[in-house]
C-alpha cells in the first residue's frame, strides 16, 4: 500500500471509520494487561481506544503522515512505521486487531501480512479485524468504470473485498482456526453536500493515474457523482454502499 495521505482531512472528514471500529474491539477477548498489535494503525485513534481499554499497546502503519498524527495526538504510545506485509515484532503479542486495512492488500500479498501476523502473535492468540468485504461499495465502483470506460480508459480496480469463504481459506492456509466470521451491508453517511466527490478524491487514487489531464479526472469524478446521485444521495445526505467482513481467528 503506497499511498500518500491527507491526513488532517482524513481525520477530520472520515471519522466514522474509526468510530465504527469501536465495535470490532469488542471480539478482542483478552485480559487488561494483554498486549495489542493495531495493524494499520492510520492516525492512532482506534489505538487509543484499545489503550483505554487496558491493554498494552503498540500501533504498526506504513503512512508517514498518518503516524506523525498519531505521535503527535497519543506522545505515549509506541508506533512501528512499517509494512502490514513485511514486518516482524520483537516479542510475540496476544492480540493482532486491524480495522479497515486489508482491502488496501493486493491478494497475492494477504498470505505475507498472515505470515507476518503468525509469527507476531503468541500461540493461541488472536486475529480480530474488519474489512470491506465482497460487494463492497460495488455502487460506487461500478458507476465510476462506467464512466471510464466513457472516457476509453480502463478502471483498474484498486482494492480486495473477498468473501467469507475466500478469506476464512486464506487464513487456515496460514495456520488460523476461524473462529466467528460475519458479512454485512453497512450503508455509511459522508459529511457534507460533496460527500461523495470527497469520498472518491480521498480513498480512489491510483485508477486516476492513467488519465493526464486534471481536468478530465476532474470530469470523471463529478459525471460519476452525478451517476451515483440516484441511489446513493438519499433526503439530503451521500452515503457509501459499504459493506464489511468481520472475522476473528486463532493462531493453531
Ligand atoms: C472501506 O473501508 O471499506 C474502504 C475505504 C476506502 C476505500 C475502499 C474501501
Amino acid at each position: 500500500m503506497n499511498i500518500t495521505w491527507d491526513a488532517e482531512k482524513y481525520t477530520s472528514d472520515f471519522s466514522f471509520v474509526h468510530r465504527y471500529g469501536n465495535d470490532v474491539t469488542e471480539l478482542i477477548d483478552a485480559e487488561a494487561g494483554s498486549t495489542v498489535l493495531d495493524l494499520g494503525c492510520g492516525n492512532g485513534a482506534l489505538t487509543k481506544v484499545l489503550q483505554d481499554k487496558g491493554y498494552t499497546v503498540k500501533g504498526l502503519d506504513a503512512s508517514r503522515e498518518l503516524l506523525d498524527v498519531a505521535r503527535k495526538d497519543y506522545p505515549e504510545t509506541e508506533f512501528i512505521k512499517a509494512d502490514a506485509v513485511n514486518f516482524t515484532l520483537s516479542e510475540p503479542v496476544d492480540v493482532v486487531f486491524s480495522n479497515a486495512v486489508f482491502h488496501w492488500i493486493d491478494k497475492e500479498k494477504q498470505p505475507d501480512m498472515m505470515k507476518c501476523v503468525y509469527n507476531a502473535l503468541k500461540k493461541n492468540g488472536q486475529f480480530v479485524f474488519e474489512f470491506g468485504g465482497h460487494g463492497n461499495n460495488r455502487l460506487i465502483h461500478s458507476a465510476l468504470s462506467g464512466v471510464f470506460r466513457e472516457h476509453g480508459f480502463c478502471y483498474k480496480m484498486p482494492f480486495y473485498f473477498p468473501t467469507i469463504g475466500e478469506y476464512a481459506s486464506l487464513l487456515e492456509s496460514a495456520g488460523f482456526q476461524v473462529k466467528y466470521a460475519l458479512l454485512f451491508d453497512r450503508p455509511t453517511e459522508l459529511k457534507g453536500e460533496n460527500g461523495m466527490k470527497d469520498w472518491i478524491k480521498m480513498f480512489v487514487k491510483t485508477p486516476f493515474t492513467v488519465i493526464e489531464s486534471k481536468g478530465e479526472r476532474e470530469e470523471i469524478i463529478n459525471q460519476t457523482v452525478e451517476k451515483l446521485r440516484s441511489g446513493l444521495f438519499i433526503n439530503g445526505k451521500w452515503y457509501a454502499d459499504y459493506v464489511r467482513i468481520r472475522m476473528k481467528a486463532v493462531r493453531a
